[in-house]
């Protein structure tokens, strides 16, 4: 009897629980025992674990969230925790560790993974910023979410002859931005591959209302860095276990500049968790069951260290250490997007 653990770690996102269930109903089929880890790498090192039969994901494929709770814990922040999530893994029983998340996650299951334990990786984020991947778990779901509310700001904006600036989650990557922005309409599309001119943005908004468009509106990704000084904007210098500050209040600051510079009545909303919430899109429920069962294979196949992903129509594998080596950001290729409403 093969008795897999799973868990989902890092911030939460729609399609997680597609995954657990493909999981579940993979593991049935082989006659494997699956068990969740409540809360990621915490429930880990707290041995809180339950049993996760059919009958307890029949509905889940549908629901945002994680029915198994995260956290941002890193089991690798120091040598007696990684050493208690190793003995752990052989105390509850586990002869592998499903684990569903970013870079941090899937990081530290590389690290449990050189310390024997074998682990399988499955890739998600909304921030899409993980390589070896075409697209994580959440990020279609996210963009729905983002061109939802644009097409809500365009009638608003477009009401109070306003410049409108909506920041976009993403981090360092400007996906989300780039995907939601060109689904939604936004006029000026700034991402943090691309230096913000804001001289140029303010060109481009008085030129639309001189001819004749007065209102503008403009999608911000939460990772571009102030103009003048180069700096990200933070919400405080607090760091998670992982070393991230929260990133935040970027279209603010542009919100002041171009009400300066241009005399324009200027608004700036942030969207927020909004972008992780709610019930995941078609795309992310079948990825998030097809993912599932792979990784259930792999475990079949005896396949570790390896990682779950999507290429094209196809399934594959590829070594975890391709996913965490480093961030994948928006291709020079599709900068030209950023501007295709501008003109
Ligand atoms: O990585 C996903 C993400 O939603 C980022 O886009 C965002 O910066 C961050 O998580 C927010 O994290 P938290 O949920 O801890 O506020």
């Amino acid at each position: 009897m093969i008795r897999i653990g799973v868990l989902t770690g890092g911030g939460d996102c729609p399609g997680l629980n597609a995954v657990i269930y493909g999981v579940v109903v993979r593991a049935c089929q082989y006659g494997f025992e699956v068990w969740g880890i409540e809360d990621g790498y915490k429930g880990l090192l707290s041995g809180k674990v339950r049993r996760l039969r059919k009958e307890d994901v029949k509905d889940i494929y549908w629901l945002g969230g994680t029915v198994l709770g995260t956290s941002r814990k890193n089991p690798a922040k120091s040598e007696d925790e990684l050493r208690t999530a190793v003995e752990n893994v052989k105390k509850l029983g586990l002869d592998v560790l499903i684990t569903i998340g970013g870079d941090d996650t899937l990081g530290a299951a590389r690290k449990l993974y050189e310390r024997g334990v074998p682990v399988i990786g499955v890739p998600k984020t909304i921030d899409n910023d993980l390589p070896g991947t075409d697209y994580s778990i959440g990020f279609w779901t996210s963009v729905q979410t983002i061109t939802d509310a644009l097409d809500k700001l365009h009638t608003t904006a477009r009401s109070h002859k306003r410049v409108m600036i909506v920041e976009i989650m993403g981090r360092y990557a400007g996906w989300l931005t780039l995907m939601g922005g060109l689904a939604g309409g936004a006029h000026i599309i700034l991402i943090p591959e691309k230096p913000v001119d804001i001289d140029e943005v303010c060109r481009i908004v008085k030129e639309r209302k001189e001819r004749g468009e007065p209102y503008s509106l403009i999608a911000v990704a939460e990772g571009v860095t102030i103009p003048t000084t180069g700096d990200l904007v933070a919400v405080s210098a607090e760091k998670d276990e992982f070393g991230h500050v929260r990133l935040g209040g970027v279209s603010k600051i542009l919100e002041e500049e171009i009400s300066k510079k241009t005399g324009m009545e200027v608004r700036s909303v942030i969207l927020g968790h909004l972008q992780r919430g709610g019930i995941p899109s078609a795309y992310d429920r079948v990825l998030g069951i097809r993912l599932g069962c792979k990784a259930v294979d792999l475990v079949k196949e005896g396949k570790f260290g390896y990682a779950v992903v999507v290429k094209g129509i196809e399934i594959e594998s590829v070594k975890i250490d391709e996913i965490v080596s480093g961030l994948r950001r928006v291709p020079e290729e599709l900068h030209e997007y950023t501007n295709i409403f501008t003109l």
